[in-house]
């Protein structure tokens, strides 16, 4: 064992009651330290003998492991030197060069995997999940489509469309049959359907001012012309939008829930918004991405509730509400745009695997949602007074609640940006608040903070740690720094 690496056996923790077998786990472990360079090409490893007593298994299981990987030529025997990492390594594994490395990675770090971190946005709370009940129903919904082996309905199953159009009508307001419902891999996708049917490219659209980056950023590389609509205390101002771009073709929105915000349409707007789009022939794309994650009072309607929703085409995501590595949403087209809509989404998109259609299908129709989504809304609204009262303790009594986080204003021009570098590299994730401006005039500085991973018992160390890389707190304890959103 004298020279043999250190590297995976110190952390390798194996499962022995789980249904993966000792090998197999033994096997996964060493692939991933190969990735991750822990394990350079060439490198040797322990025996099977000394692996298998190090870890208190058989060593037949070691050898299991091994040989696995020497069939998927990532190891190889070398005699009586021993087992080795293979070299050069296949290219699945074969680490590549920085430049081409970065080149490849997903454009914002945001959505690069890993586990939940404090006060990371547009993820559930990592404790509140109900693995359990989801594995189960995911297991029986695999057994149920294994054997099934023709096409599944491009608009997403039965099951799950009938299940959606149930939901949407008690929880939204929204009437509509299972045949208007479209299911997609989530907001995104909808989007991606949505623009394409309305051939978006080269159009002018309304985006709320501040909005989400990634809506923005979707549609800049859809080739559309956004134009920045200001929000305030009631939402978008609908007369600003007929002012700047009379003729813009689409709007995007968050009525329920103003991403990042937080505030609801009011009444006026949401008329004011329905007519604009019926008088001009324009869409409202309506992302309803919190639907009834509301934390206080009743959450409004959708927009593609009653009249004027023949304009709306209405986008649902269970990112928020369940996890986004669901990796499930859903669109209901109105009327006049069903037909082009299903046939995109058939042509050129695809529903997600059935089998977790199924699950989620069951998940609703069991009412698992509603209790979850019951449990849920009380632990953010836990969640949120602590951050709120553990900030006051310490001095800050200038942060805003809003949906699922909280606000904390920093001076103007205070580089937010480079404050979310500082903290992602220490393990807290705050969002940066300044890029949730397209207008360089209204952009306002702060920190979006998550709720749903704030724990009570950790909540004082995580917020100290937070304030201390602010720095100088004079800068923001006190400070009359302009609401981000204008009365
Ligand atoms: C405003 C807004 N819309 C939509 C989404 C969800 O997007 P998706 O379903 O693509 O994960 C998010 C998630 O962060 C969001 O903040």
């Amino acid at each position: 064992m004298d020279n043999a690496p250190r590297w995976a056996i110190d952390n390798l923790e194996l499962d022995r009651v789980g249904p993966t077998t000792l090998a197999d786990q033994i096997a996964r472990h060493i692939e991933v330290a190969i990735s991750e360079g822990a394990l350079h090409p060439a490198g040797r490893l322990p025996s099977w003998r000394d692996l298998a007593a190090q870890l208190g298994v058989a060593r037949g299981t070691v050898k299991a492991a091994y040989e696995k990987l020497i069939d998927r030529q990532l190891l190889v025997t070398a005699g009586s030197a021993g087992t080795r990492v293979a070299n050069p390594l296949p290219p699945s594994v074969a680490p590549i060069t920085t430049s081409d490395a970065e080149l490849l990675q997903p454009p914002d770090a945001f959505y690069r995997s890993g586990d939940p971190l404090v006060f990371q946005m547009g993820v559930p709370a990592h404790d509140a999940f109900p693995g359990t009940l989801w594995a189960r129903l995911n297991r029986q919904a695999v057994q149920a489509t294994a054997l099934r082996t023709g096409h599944s309905d491009s608009r997403g199953t039965i099951e799950l469309r009938s299940a959606l159009a149930s939901h949407v009508a008690i929880a939204r307001g929204i009437e509509c049959s299972p045949d208007q419902v479209i299911v997609t891999g989530g907001f995104r996708a909808g989007l991606a359907i949505a623009l394409q049917t309305i051939d978006a490219k080269g159009k002018e659209a309304w985006v709320e001012d501040p909005s989400y980056p990634a809506t923005r950023l979707a549609l800049d590389l859809s080739g559309v012309r956004t134009v920045a609509v200001p929000v305030d205390d009631q939402g978008l101002v609908v007369s600003r939008g007929r002012k700047l771009a009379p003729r813009a073709a689409f709007a995007v929105v968050t009525p329920g829930q103003q991403a990042p915000s937080a505030v609801t349409l009011s009444p006026q707007r949401r008329t004011a918004l329905l007519r604009w789009a019926t008088e001009s022939d324009a869409w409202i794309i309506e992302d309803d991405y919190l639907a009834e994650l509301h934390l206080s009072g009743r959450p409004a309607n959708a927009l593609a509730s009653g009249a004027g929703a023949d304009r709306v085409i209405h986008l649902g995501t269970f990112s928020k509400t369940i996890s986004p590595m669901v990796g499930i949403g859903f669109l209901v087209a109105p009327m006049p745009l069903a037909r082009q809509l299903i046939d995109i989404a058939t042509w050129l998109g695809a529903p997600p695997n059935a089998a977790v259609q199924l699950a989620l299908a069951e998940f609703l129709r069991e009412g698992h949602y509603l209790r979850h989504l019951r449990r849920t809304r009380r632990l953010y609204s836990e969640r949120r007074r602590c951050l709120l009262e553990t900030l006051a303790t310490l001095g800050i009594d200038t942060a805003i609640p809003a949906a699922l986080s909280v606000v904390l204003p920093l001076p103007d021009g205070f580089d937010d940006l480079a404050l979310m570098n500082k903290a992602w590299a220490e393990g807290i994730k705050p969002a940066p608040l300044s890029p949730w401006f397209a207008d360089a005039k209204r952009t306002r500085s702060g920190l979006l903070l998550g709720v749903a991973n704030v724990l009570e018992r950790r909540a004082e160390h995580d917020c100290r740690q937070l304030l201390e890389m602010i720095g100088d707190l004079s800068k923001i304890a006190g400070q009359s720094s302009p609401p981000f959103v204008p009365a």
